[in-house]
């Protein structure tokens, strides 16, 4: 995908911007807005909790070489919507709190586009599909792991029909313990706040085998616990914790967990300097106690077509990528990657997308020897999916797409309902109806029938 010539578009005012959120991945847009899509975008305000980030966020446009836009504390958003008239606003607070922007924001007239998880429960979902059915704005879930090129490749592959009608599905994620420790350390490890890791992180993977399949997930049974980022394991490490945070903690020496935010520029200008104002620590310890995020998960998902996603989560891995095969009535489709990742400004782990030769895609087909094919990439963050995303998103004219890359929230409501009934079912032991807790799915841009967004969901059969 490529984006058209400044000299097409010289003619279209520039899309008015705001951001509510000003944390590490607002940087993403910010920049995208600032400096590549500066021609046809414009940020005109932003708005957060705290005002130190608030700050952060302003100061950075003038690296950017971007006029300062307007700050408001998040008590002031409405304020903002009126005074500034963004045409639309983007939404990267966190996770449990989306819902109530995106709402506001289609209210006053604006488009949305929010970060991934959509929200974090059920009700929360049917408050924004009613909102963008009343309001008629439009409503965009940024799934970049869609435009991952390998990914698409895989979506290609299956459009295409080359492993035929596509069965079973088997998808495994690893995060390492350099990223998979990060989300025990913050807001992420309160399900209140993040909904857990089959709601924040797992998005990403449903979403996946939802476009993929291009089927709309009816049931889910769910198995996890936390198992390694406990105070228990602490002890079995040696340590005499656990203790509430890296800053303080007496034993960093010989915690191999240890984030030092002093010494990393990125996290103290993001977090540390401003913590006085909201008590938000980029560091605890990944063995508190109140940790109540599981780090060993396990689903068994159904979709519409009759296949099933066999699917796991480990968090503490001693590599990080995923494996995913498909199984088809023509063949089987088999794609993984190792990853390289990036926490707090220094940490990668070896090989990785960047380094080539860690993507693998192999086809064999039911009769007949299997066969390498060579990995589409791009360069980038999340294997460049961020880049293209952004071509996405910004430039006022796009190509078709014929991967149906852009979501919105039909998709994004289909891939948070598997996590939040995976949720259920842990409480329960029992396998979850989605239908159950959300009433009927919409189908997503994806399916072969899309649902109209004309009207609401059918009422709940259960509370
Ligand atoms: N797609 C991806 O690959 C990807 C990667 C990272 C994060 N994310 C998502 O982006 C969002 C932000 O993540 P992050 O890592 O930047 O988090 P962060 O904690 O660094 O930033 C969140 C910001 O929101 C502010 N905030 C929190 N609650 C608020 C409220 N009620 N009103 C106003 N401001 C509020 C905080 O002060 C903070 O500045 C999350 O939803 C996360 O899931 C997506």
């Amino acid at each position: 995908m490529s984006v058209s010539p400044p000299s097409l578009l010289s003619a279209t005012p520039r899309r008015r911007y705001a951001i509510v959120g000003l944390g590490s991945r607002r940087v993403l847009y910010q920049d995208g807005i600032e400096t590549t899509h500066a021609a046809w975008a414009e940020l005109v305000a932003v708005c957060d909790a705290n005002p130190g980030r608030l700050e952060h966020a302003r100061q950075r446009s003038g690296k950017n070489g971007a006029p300062a836009p307007a700050g408001y504390l998040a008590a002031d958003f409405d304020r903002m919507l009126r005074e500034r008239r963004p045409d639309v606003v983007i939404v990267t607070t966190s996770d449990a709190t989306h819902h109530d922007y995106l709402i506001r924001a289609m209210e006053a007239g604006c488009d949305v586009i929010t970060e991934k998880p959509m929200t974090t429960d059920a009700e929360k979902c049917r408050q924004i599909v009613a909102a963008q059915r009343r309001t008629g704005r439009s409503c965009r879930v940024t799934f970049n792991y869609r435009y991952s090129p390998p990914r698409s490749q895989v979506k290609e592959l299956l459009m295409n029909g080359e492993i035929g009608e596509v069965l079973s599905v088997d998808f495994h994620w690893l995060l390492n313990t350099h990223h998979g420790a990060d989300y025990f350390r913050r807001w992420h490890a309160q399900k209140r706040h993040s909904g857990g890791l089959f709601v924040h992180k797992a998005t990403h993977h449903f979403d996946l085998v939802n476009w993929w399949l291009g089927a709309v997930p009816r049931a889910v049974l769910a198995t996890g616990r936390r198992s390694f980022y406990t105070p228990d394991m602490a002890r079995r490490r040696g340590l005499g914790g656990p203790h509430q945070r890296c800053r303080t903690c007496p034993e960093t020496a010989r915690c191999s967990f240890f984030l030092d935010l002093e010494s990393n520029p990125l996290l103290k200008a993001l977090y540390l300097d401003h913590e006085s104002h909201d008590g938000y620590w980029r560091d605890g310890c990944v063995f508190r106690p109140e940790i109540d995020i599981e780090d060993t998960l396990g689903a068994l998902v159904t979709y519409d077509t009759g296949a099933t996603l066999t699917y796991s989560l480990n968090a503490f891995s001693a590599w990080e990528g995923y494996t995913v095969a498909f199984n088809g009535t023509k063949g089987r489709l088999e794609h993984s990657v190792v990853e390289s990742v990036y926490v707090d400004g220094r940490e990668t782990v070896p090989g990785g997308e960047s380094s080539g030769g860690d993507v693998k895609l192999r086809l064999v087909p039911l009769r007949g020897a299997g066969y390498d094919l060579e990995p589409w990439s791009a360069a980038g963050a999340h294997g460049g999916g961020d880049r293209l995303m952004l071509e996405d998103i910004f430039p006022p004219a796009r190509p078709t797409d014929k991967y149906l890359r852009a979501a919105d929230e039909r998709a994004g409501v289909c891939s948070v309902m598997i996590g939040i009934a995976a949720n259920h079912s842990l409480k329960t032991g029992a396998r979850v109806e989605l239908a159950d807790l959300f009433g009927e799915l919409p189908a997503p841009e994806y399916s072969p029938v899309p649902a109209p967004r004309a009207a609401l969901p059918a009422p709940l059969r259960v509370g």
